[in-house]
Formats: C-alpha cells, sequence, structure tokens
C-alpha cells in the first residue's frame, strides 16, 4: 500500500444516556457508555475494538457512523465532519459507511425477500433500479457465497451463517468504503464463524476495505485485525498493534483479558473471558483510574486521579503503572 491515508478520525467522542428509575421517588442517573474516546482507522485496515459487555463498543460504533448523536467529539470521514453533516452530505457519507450487525435478523424485514432487502438501498442511493439492481444484487449473493435463488426467497429459509452473509451483501450493495461490523459472527456457531470471517477477510482485501471489527473476543480481533483499542468502562485504556497489546500488553486490563482468553486457531472463538472481579456500572464508574478496583498494579494515586493517554509511537495506554 502507498503512503496511509486516515480514512476514519475519531476524537474525544462521548455518549451518555440518562435514565429514570424509581417510584415514588424517580432516581435520574447518567450512564458514560462512551466517555471521551480517541482512535484513527488508516484506508484499508482492520481496526478492532476490544473489551467485555457494556465497555460502550456498540454505541461507540453506532455514534461513529452518525446512527446516534453524540454527546461531544469529532467523528470526521475522508476529511469530512460527519457529526456536523446533514441533509444530502450525511446522505452521501452514509453510503461510504455501512454496519454489520451481530443478528442480521433484526435488521431483516421478515416479509421481504432478500432481493428486495439488497436491491432497496441501491434504490435509496439512486445507484440502481429495475433489472439493473436485480443484477447487482444476484452478483452480490454470488460475492458472499449464495445462489441466485436466494434472491426471491425470505430470511427465515437461511441459516444464520446464510443471514449473515445477506446482512454482509446489503451493507456491501452501496459499494461503501468502510464497513464497521458489531459482533459479526458472535451469535454463530464455531464452525460457521471462520467462514464468515473469512468471507469478510476476503472482501477487504478484495475490495480494499476498511474496517472497524467489534468484537469481546480476542480470538476474533487477533486473527482480523492490524490493529486494536482495548475499552474499560466507556474509554479506551490501551490502543496499538494487535500483536504488540495482546502479545506484551502494558495496561493490566488488557493483559487480564489476554490471559483470561486463550488464543486458539485462527479463526476459532475463544472463551469468552473469565475475569476476576465484576465489572462495574458504568451509571457509577469508580473514582481516578476506572479498573483500579480490579487492578494488581493500583496504587493510591489510581484511586483519585484518571491516568493520562501515554503515546507510545504506534499506539498508547492510560495507566499510572504500565507494564514495559
Ligand atoms: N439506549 C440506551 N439507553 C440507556 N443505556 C444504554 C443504551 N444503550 C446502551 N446503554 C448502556 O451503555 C453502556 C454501554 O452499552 P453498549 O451496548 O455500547 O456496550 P457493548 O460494549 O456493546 O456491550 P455488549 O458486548 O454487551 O454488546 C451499558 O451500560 C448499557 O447498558
Ligand atoms: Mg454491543
Amino acid at each position: 500500500m502507498s503512503a496511509s491515508e486516515t480514512l476514519l478520525d475519531v476524537h474525544d467522542l462521548a455518549k451518555h444516556f440518562t435514565l429514570t428509575k424509581g417510584f415514588p421517588r424517580p432516581v435520574t442517573t447518567t450512564v458514560r457508555a462512551v466517555d471521551g474516546v480517541s482512535f484513527a482507522v488508516q484506508r484499508g485496515e482492520a481496526f478492532g475494538l476490544v473489551g467485555e459487555s457494556g465497555c460502550g463498543k456498540s454505541t461507540a460504533a453506532r455514534a461513529v457512523l452518525g446512527l446516534i448523536p453524540p454527546d461531544a467529539g469529532r467523528v470526521r470521514f475522508a476529511g469530512t465532519d460527519v457529526t456536523d453533516a446533514k441533509g444530502s452530505t450525511l446522505q452521501r457519507l452514509r453510503r461510504r459507511m455501512q454496519i454489520v450487525f451481530q443478528d442480521p435478523y433484526s435488521s431483516l424485514n421478515p416479509r421481504r425477500t432478500i432481493g428486495q432487502a439488497l436491491t432497496e438501498p441501491l434504490g435509496v442511493h439512486g445507484l440502481a433500479r429495475g433489472r439493473a439492481a436485480r443484477e447487482r444484487a444476484i452478483a452480490l449473493l454470488e460475492e458472499v457465497g449464495l445462489p441466485p435463488s436466494a434472491y426471491d426467497r425470505h430470511p427465515h429459509e437461511f441459516s444464520g451463517g446464510q443471514r449473515q452473509r445477506i446482512g454482509i451483501a446489503r451493507a456491501l450493495s452501496v459499494e461503501p468504503e468502510l464497513i464497521v461490523a458489531d459482533e459479526p459472527v458472535s451469535a454463530l456457531d464455531v464452525s460457521v464463524q471462520a467462514q464468515v470471517l473469512l468471507l469478510l477477510k476476503d472482501l477487504q482485501a478484495r475490495r480494499g476495505l476498511t474496517f472497524v471489527l467489534v468484537s469481546h473476543d480476542l480470538g476474533v480481533i487477533r486473527w482480523f485485525c492490524a490493529r486494536v483499542a482495548v475499552m474499560y468502562l466507556g474509554r479506551i485504556v490501551e490502543d496499538g498493534p494487535v500483536s504488540r497489546v495482546f502479545g506484551t500488553p502494558r495496561h493490566p486490563y488488557t493483559r487480564m483479558l489476554r490471559d483470561a482468553s486463550p488464543i486458539p486457531d485462527p479463526g476459532i472463538r475463544s472463551q469468552l473471558p473469565r475475569i476476576v472481579g465484576e465489572i462495574p456500572s458504568a451509571a457509577d464508574p469508580p473514582a481516578g483510574c476506572h479498573f483500579h478496583p480490579r487492578c494488581p498494579r493500583a496504587s493510591d494515586i489510581c484511586r483519585t486521579v484518571y491516568p493520562q493517554w501515554r503515546a507510545d509511537g504506534e499506539g498508547g495506554v492510560a495507566c499510572h503503572h504500565p507494564e514495559d
């Protein structure tokens, strides 16, 4: 690849949710789902976002794509500000960034055929109609390993893995440059996971796609991604090249995640991390470093001061006592 180009630039992104619960005295709490997240993704790269359930991965992914409005921060895509984009600018940006969900069933209308699901975005973005749209949809089906006969079928006639292929075809239909895949294989059987990951890898190479892969599964991230950011309670605690981050973790949380999930063969699911202690609530994160109650290296400063980001050339870490 020639000189790298930053395709996606996320700066200090925040998304908080306000919840009101309780009767007769309702109490309002704020969940800091994403609390100042920054990262950049180069064109053609596969970038991973990893962390335990509830750490804010999906919220970050949705805010990056402009599917939910962030409360703070800025997202730039190919130099254009997504956060401020409106109308036709936003529409054009939306075409260039697509999402693949964990459960494509939830995003496919059960009453509509696969053909309708695939041709609809083409119409919305003015890319093709009628016979041309049909031909394009059938070519897409082929590209993701499904027969042309799938065109007239309905989602329930397919297995989980096939439905995920349909979800991928739908994302590809509008010729995006960036695909954000949110736990794209987590709902699939282990053998099927590997096939779908291989398909995504193949598409990345063939189409020069850029990926943000969201997963709680280190095995998946390690196999698919070149760089990774580790999230904990709404923040990135460490990032860098996958081999460095998982090979010699600097943040005690990264080490804990890594040690809790032995990495088996590529593309094969690792165990869900078994981790010491509970994840505190994002509605009430611990003072100082959010990780300190679970951290073997915690000292006084960790209990009071959130650690500053320490950049190290290829990435960085937010820890008062990082490993060397
Ligand atoms: N619409 C919402 N309203 C209120 N709270 C929300 C909403 N969406 C997410 N949250 C909260 O924000 C936090 C982050 O959630 P998010 O779904 O982004 O995490 P995640 O890392 O994707 O988790 P998982 O691995 O389970 O998918 C959680 O505490 C969650 O309960
Ligand atoms: Mg999620």
